[in-house]
């Protein structure tokens, strides 16, 4: 197999470029035909690779590629799971090459949706191309790569509860997360849920003259940064009450085994010219981003913001937040919480509306099954060390759903790094982790095919 990859690799790569110059952006409506130009190519090349019953799913929203290959019902089936949507590019002007011309510079391939989630997703069809050319496929896969992850996956879910028989296996395997390094390989055990919320402040039922009605009516944005800044204390623990009820508390055996993976401060800070990090007392940072819950603006606007100066007391002030939740926290419980807590803080010179989005539930995975040792096995033959578990502070909502639906666990083989600015200008992924990727998911299969014997 080693051999067909490594005279592959030129052409692998080529084809990961092809996809990426395909602007798949599901957040943007202007991108329609290249969201669906880009599921049409996964289909052609999961067919190519030796699928059986390639097939774009129609949904409300965009197609569900699905693609399998069932060479005996006896055996176990791997059900592959990845998303062709990526994030928009915006800003373009700070990307040093344009998004969706993707090049390879140091190795490394530049292009939105390089490592999310094209470049690893597309290590799986590889893989499987890998294994069929050279009769190595141990057991049943199916692929089901969708179009909406970065939008919520609402349409997943309903594919998801109506295709129960179709979807029919024994382990989703993903590679949507990230390792710690290139020589410290790491396997995801854990993704934050998410609970996102819009909020609209409004004081005056027009914008004033701010001399004129400056100091006698609330100002919408003024109180509205009170607000958000009173959803910390002071030493960083949200204040909406109820939050940390349902929290589960790692114990100190966990939490020293956590402490084991290797973590340098200054590095993390320089890497981020950060004078110092930040967060909630009594938590290291690799716990306070993955282990604990947080609240964050993402977004924050209203009144004059273009050249020059305007004296106006706005009407309304806005605000997205997100909050990244852990187990045993609920979406629809935090998206509750958050909303009273924050109509009851509102002073009575204004009016607040809030709005949730899409949300999502917290997943631990286990660490003692079948496929996850079948997992750490395949990566410390490719990489030479065993990899460390490690939880991640991202999240992938429909991997919650896989558990409670379809009653199967994931393996969230992930090769990215947090350098790889996914979600920012420059996204890149390493032709190193592609091919390692490429090189250690057949060495999975074999693995878990053998233990489940
Ligand atoms: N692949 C990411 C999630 C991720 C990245 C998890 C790295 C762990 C490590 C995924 O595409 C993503 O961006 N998820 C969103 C949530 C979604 C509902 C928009 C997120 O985490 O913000
Ligand atoms: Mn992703
Ligand atoms: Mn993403």
């Amino acid at each position: 197999m080693n051999q067909y990859i490594s005279e592959n690799k030129d052409r692998f790569v080529n084809e990961l470029l092809d996809m990426l110059r395909i602007p798949s952006v599901s957040a943007d409506p202007k991108f329609k035909q290249d969201v669906i130009r880009t599921a049409e190519f996964v289909a052609e090349k999961i067919r190519e690779a030796g699928a059986d019953h390639v097939e774009l799913c129609e949904t409300a929203g965009y197609p569900i590629v699905y693609g399998e290959k069932i060479i005996d019902p006896n055996l176990p089936t791997v059900l592959v799971y990845g998303h062709y949507d990526v994030q928009p590019a915006d800003p373009y002007e700070l990307w040093t090459s344009p998004p969706f011309e993707p090049v390879i510079k140091d190795g490394k391939i530049y292009a939105r949706g390089a490592c999310d989630d094209k470049g690893q997703m597309y290590m799986h069809v590889k893989a499987f191309e890998v294994m069929m050319k050279n009769n190595a496929l141990p057991c049943n896969v199916k692929f089901m790569i969708e179009g909406e992850e970065e939008v919520g996956s609402a349409n997943l879910g309903t594919f998801v509860k109506n295709n129960k028989e179709k979807l029919k296996g024994d382990v989703i395997l993903i590679s949507d997360t990230g390792m710690l390094a290139n020589d410290v390989p790491s396997i995801t055990t854990g993704l934050r849920g998410l609970s996102y919320v819009e909020v609209e402040v409004t004081g005056p039922n027009r914008d004033l003259h701010s001399g004129l009605y400056g100091g006698a009516v609330a100002n919408p944005i003024n109180i509205l940064c009170q607000m958000i800044a009173s959803l910390h204390d002071e030493n960083n623990h949200i204040t909406i009450p109820g939050f940390y009820d349902n929290v589960q508390e790692l114990s100190q055996e966990e939490r020293a085994e956590m402490a084991r993976a290797p973590f340098d401060l200054e590095k993390y800070k320089k890497a981020l010219d950060l004078g110092d990090v930040h967060g909630e007392a009594g938590y290291s940072t690799m716990e306070r981003n993955s282990i604990r819950p947080t609240l964050d603006v993402n977004g924050i606007w209203g009144g004059y913001t273009g050249e020059g100066a305007k004296t106006v007391i706005a009407s309304k002030a806005y605000a997205k937040i997100s909050m990244r939740l852990v187990p045993n926290q609920t979406a629809d419980e935090i998206t509750e919480k958050f909303q009273k807590h924050f109509e009851s803080i509102a002073p009575a010179s204004v009016k607040v509306v809030v709005k949730p989005h899409h949300g999502g539930e917290p997943v631990v995975t286990p660490t003692d099954s079948v496929a996850y040792q079948a997992a750490s096995k395949a990566y410390e033959e490719t990489f030479g060390v065993k990899p460390i578990p490690v939880r991640s502070g991202g999240s992938i909502p429909i991997v919650a759903m896989f558990k409670s639906e379809l009653g199967l666990d994931s393996v969230l083989m992930g090769f990215g790094l947090d350098s790889d600015a996914i979600h920012s200008p420059n996204e890149h992924f390493g032709v190193f982790n592609f091919m390692k990727g490429i090189e250690t998911i057949p060495l999975f299969y074999k693995h878990y095919a053998e233990m489940n014997k």
